[in-house]
């Protein structure tokens, strides 16, 4: 092509009349196909300007003949949104898990819903992976203090763990050394017999001792077994997790000084359906029962 129009005489071809140092310039025509592209988008500007909102004046806009606009397609959409989740919520809110997990889009959306209210409320305390820390405890497992049914876990999202709610779940672990209800060493005694409950202690005679002391102050609320009671939150002090630590320093700690670990009541702070939709997600995490909820003295055994 560019061989082709090299071969053609140069005064065979208009020129503009203008020459530089004996270099003339040629007034070759635009290509047809150019210009008809260029009419055409002329044209379509016209079109869409006349049916789209385009021109604008002082206060307002040409609004276009089809009266379309993107703020109103927005706003439809929104309110799209907000009336299937309207609908999801009010499914929701005081629904029980078989109703939910029996409706799969309402599962779904409960598990999303659950996901990101666990991420905005709960990851500052439990972790983003709800791993938990020392004194949080972790929501994968199937360990629970305060019972790990569906229920049971709403009802601890609901009335929180010795928060500002009156029916808050309330255990009292006392301070037996700061209250000066044991000596030094019968907690020390009693630390070491805890350690032994699983298989933690080689002080036998020490352990021997705490029994004694574990049976007559502490069995109340852990079991005379030591496998605690979820109506109290009393952990489990003969399993493999430990909610403040496992070291005789740890144990000691726990007795002397007592634990009251603290979680927020969120019914002043979450709606009834952000809380099912994150007890759906937190019993779906690996540890949820399936059971009733916890009776009085039931065994806080995993
Ligand atoms: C301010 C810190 C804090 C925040 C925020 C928090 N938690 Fe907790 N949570 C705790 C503590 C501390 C405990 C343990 C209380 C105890 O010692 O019995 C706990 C216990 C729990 C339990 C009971 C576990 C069991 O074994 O019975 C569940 C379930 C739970 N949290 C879920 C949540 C969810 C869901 C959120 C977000 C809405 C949340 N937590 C936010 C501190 C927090
Ligand atoms: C009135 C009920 C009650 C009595 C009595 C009681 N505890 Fe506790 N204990 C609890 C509760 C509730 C917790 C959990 C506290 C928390 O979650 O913050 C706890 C926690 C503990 C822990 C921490 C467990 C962990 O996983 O880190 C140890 C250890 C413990 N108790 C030992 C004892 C010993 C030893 C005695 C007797 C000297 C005793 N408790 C008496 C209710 C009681």
């Amino acid at each position: 092509m560019a061989k082709k129009e090299s071969q053609k005489d140069p005064q065979e071809i208009e020129t503009t009349g203008h020459e530089w140092d004996g270099i003339e310039e040629l007034n070759t025509p635009m290509p047809r196909w150019w210009l008809w592209m260029f009419y055409g988008c002329i044209l379509w500007a016209i079109i869409y300007a006349i049916l789209m909102p385009s021109i604008p004046f002082l206060n307002s806009y040409f609004k276009g003949t089809l009266g379309y606009s993107d703020r109103a397609a927005v706003l439809e959409d929104v309110e799209a949104m907000h009336a299937d989740r309207a609908v999801y919520a009010s499914k929701l809110s005081g629904a029980n898990l078989e109703d939910i997990q029996a409706d799969p889009e309402l599962f779904r959306y409960a598990m999303a819903a659950g996901k990101s209210a666990f991420g905005d409320n709960c990851a500052t305390c439990h972790g983003s992976g709800a791993q938990g820390f020392k004194g949080y405890p972790n929501l994968n497992d199937d360990i629970w203090i305060w019972g790990g049914t569906f229920e049971d876990i709403r009802e601890t999202l609901t009335v929180g763990i010795r928060a500002a709610h009156d029916d808050s779940r309330f255990g009292l672990m006392q301070a037996y050394g700061t209250d000066e209800l044991l000596t030094k060493d019968q907690i020390s005694d009693a630390a070491h017999f805890v350690l032994s409950l699983s298989g933690r202690d080689d002080d036998a005679i020490a352990s021997l001792r705490g029994s004694e002391i574990f049976r007559d102050n502490c069995a109340s609320c852990h079991g005379d077994t030591g496998i605690g009671d979820k109506m109290q939150g009393a952990p489990n002090l003969t399993d493999e997790d430990w909610l403040y630590g496992d070291t005789l320093e740890d144990v000691y700690q726990s007795i002397y000084g007592g634990r009251q670990g603290v979680m927020p009541n969120w019914n002043e702070r979450l709606s009834p359906e952000t809380i099912t939709a994150l007890a759906v997600y937190v019993h779906a995490l690996g540890g949820g029962q399936a059971s009733a909820p916890a009776e009085p003295g039931t065994p806080n055994d995993p």
